[in-house]
């Protein structure tokens, strides 16, 4: 069986540690499972349940919606920005807040920096509420103490690597439909 991720960088910089760690995800990814990145988060409007409806509905968080409700399951790389979540990523989720087919897709965090003691647990608590799929196996913090890393980095680093491909396969494992139950 083969599965689609989408993926999610929470930072808009150029030279993102978080960016380069879904570089490296792409890089890495098992047989079975295919990573798509969502490059759409600076081109979504501020969220305004006044737009939210179908005539209104702003190409950019249709578009959204359509990609999520494409993926099998999705993978978000979020920085902290002031003990909480980047806002242009929190605008993101609040527009995929209608995506019908989110709840119950599963969702892994992976964590870049060794500092975020915040925005963590706010991310998942913001996920429980929008009735994601967290699964903590497939969950991971590289626990970096610096932000200059590239791909390069990641996937040469052996921890690094291992703890990206467990991910990897832990996102994958959760995927397969379990063996039925008589
Ligand atoms: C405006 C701003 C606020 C920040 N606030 C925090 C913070 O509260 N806690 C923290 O651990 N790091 C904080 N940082 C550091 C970033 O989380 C860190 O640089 C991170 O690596 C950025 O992600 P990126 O490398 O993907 O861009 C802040 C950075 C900026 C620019």
């Amino acid at each position: 069986m083969h599965f689609q991720i989408i993926t999610f960088c929470g930072s808009l910089r150029a030279a993102s540690s978080n960016r380069a760690l879904l570089t490296a995800v792409e890089r890495l990814v098992p047989e079975g499972l295919s990573v798509r990145r969502y490059e759409g988060v600076a081109k979504l409007p501020h969220f305004t349940p006044d737009l939210d409806h179908d005539t209104l509905l702003p190409a950019a968080a249709r578009d959204l919606r359509d990609q999520v409700a494409a993926a099998d399951g999705l993978l978000f790389a979020v920085p902290e920005y002031m003990h909480g979540l980047p806002g242009s990523f929190k605008n993101t989720l609040d527009w995929m807040v209608g995506c019908q087919r989110f709840p119950g897709k599963p969702v892994a965090l992976a964590h870049v920096s060794a500092r975020h003691a915040f925005a963590p647990a706010q991310l998942e608590e913001v996920l429980k509420t929008m009735a994601a799929r967290i699964v903590p196996q497939a969950g991971f913090n590289l626990g970096l103490t610096t932000n200059d890393v590239d791909v390069e980095f990641l996937c040469s680093n052996a921890g690094h690597r291992a703890a990206i491909v467990a991910a990897l396969e832990a996102i994958r494992k959760s995927l397969c439909p379990g063996p039925r139950h008589k």
